[in-house]
């Protein structure tokens, strides 16, 4: 087990590379079930769950290859359709395979994702959707399996709007014969960037982006080469930490295209920001202003921020108030900044933070992989060191966050326990 250790009061500047992004690879990887040739994807991040994902498709039969940034599938003798509850119990999103493999072998054997610290996160999206297009459903022993000869086009809608609900019917969709159109269909770039890889495949999807996705169903995909996506949320991360540190850093291999609220909401707290291509400044010289915050599905503000956000509002000068609309329990992170001296009020779904406390380092837990991002934020302006204890939920997301952290000035150490 290891822990990661923060001394505060350090200013960050420079450079850093953004990694790509974590919730566009895991769709696209597994889409590469959908076609029997060789997939080449650049710009994967080495993220704990890029391995789980790959540790499935393997699992599944497929030919995978992980190098550097590189990974290269070719699932043309998927071996079988189940993916095991000792895999998918890691990664919750390996329910994405659920879709391509009802799609390519007219059968899936998926264990049910459990909730997880942040909600109950149910699939029935998922299901209701994959049933619409003709899949027989049954859930039994824990698991959901799922049978159609051929799945047939359909219109179906999304009672709540769902990222991975989107992706698994978008990916179910693109074999089926006929026409499907998903309606309060989620807009993230994570999911235009699967649709783009798609299309590429030979698949007819229109609309990816807005709220209603059309699919013309095709018979066959071809293999496709891609780059994923920049992750802008490990870059609205670092965005925060040089906000935080009323440093001057500069991110590349990012776009400000998709942070656009983010960059919002920093403006708004004090922060200056400067774009050019691939490329965004952001430097804080004055005081940091507290602000309203209400998480939304995409262009809204995103609630994979809001943990990261409400730390630099414990800094500033005011009260603010962070209302969380997506996840029934994603203030976990409340506790943990609180024993920091953070001073921060819980009330239903919203999180009064009166700002301008001076934080102070102690050990601390991280819960989950966004709330243990806040917790490092934390530890760059606590008075001391902090110290992270069960750091294998950040490292689900971060690529080495505290080699890049380390870059731009900061007191960061990884420790075993
Ligand atoms: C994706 O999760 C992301 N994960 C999450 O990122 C992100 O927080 C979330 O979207 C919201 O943006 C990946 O892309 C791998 P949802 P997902 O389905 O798809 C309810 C991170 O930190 N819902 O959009 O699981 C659900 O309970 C992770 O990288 C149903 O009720 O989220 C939630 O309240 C955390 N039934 C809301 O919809 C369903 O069938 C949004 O969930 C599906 C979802």
């Amino acid at each position: 087990m290891d822990k990661i250790c923060v001394e505060g009061g350090k200013r960050l500047e420079g450079q850093v590379g953004i990694s790509g992004a974590k919730n566009a690879a895991l769709p696209i990887l597994a889409s590469s079930l959908l076609t029997d040739g060789t997939c080449r994807f650049t710009n994967v991040p080495n993220l704990r769950d890029i391995h789980s994902i790959v540790q499935l498709l393997e699992s599944l039969g497929a030919y995978v290859e992980f190098e550097d940034d590189m990974v290269l599938v070719n699932a043309a003798s998927l071996a079988n359709s189940e993916a095991p509850y000792e895999l998918v119990r890691k990664m919750r999103a390996s329910i994405l395979v659920l879709g391509p493999l009802v799609a390519r072998l007219q059968h899936a054997r998926v264990s049910l994702p459990g909730g997880c610290a942040i909600g109950a996160r149910p699939i029935n999206l998922h299901l209701k959707g994959l049933a619409s297009l003709g899949a027989e459903i049954e859930l039994q022993h824990g698991y959901v399996e799922a049978r159609a000869k051929r799945l047939r086009g359909a219109e179906i809608y999304f009672d709540t709007v769902s990222v991975t609900g989107t992706e698994n019917i978008l990916m179910a969709a693109v074999l089926a014969e006929g026409v499907t159109v998903l309606r309060n269909a989620a807009r993230e770039p994570e999911v235009v960037a699967l649709a783009n890889v798609l299309n590429r495949m030979g698949a007819d999807i229109q609309g990816a982006g807005t709220a209603v996705i059309t699919i013309r169903g095709v018979d066959f995909l071809k293999p496709v080469e891609a780059a994923i996506i920049p992750d802008r949320i490990e870059a609205g991360t670092f965005m925060v930490a040089a906000a935080l540190t009323a440093g001057d850093v500069t991110l590349t291999g990012c776009e400000r295209e998709h942070l656009g609220a983010v960059c919002d909401k920093l403006q708004q707290a004090g922060a200056q920001i400067e774009q050019r291509p691939g490329r965004i400044r952001v430097r804080r010289e004055g005081p940091l202003a507290s602000l309203d915050i209400r998480t939304q599905t995409y262009p809204g503000f995103p609630t994979d921020m809001q943990a990261q956000f409400m730390v630099l509002m414990a800094m500033a000068n005011g009260q603010s108030i962070i209302t969380e609309t997506i996840f029934e329990n994603r203030f976990i992170h409340v506790s943990e900044l609180k024993r920091l001296g953070a001073d921060i009020v819980v009330s239903g779904e919203n999180a009064i933070i009166r700002g301008q406390t001076s934080l102070s380092g102690a050990p601390v837990m991280a819960t989950d992989l966004r709330a243990s991002a806040s917790l490092v934020l934390a530890g760059l302006v606590a008075e001391g060191v902090t110290e992270i204890h069960r750091v294998y939920h950040l490292d689900r997301g971060y690529e080495r966050i505290e080699a890049k952290l380390k870059k731009l000035g900061a007191s960061i150490w990884r420790a075993q326990i």
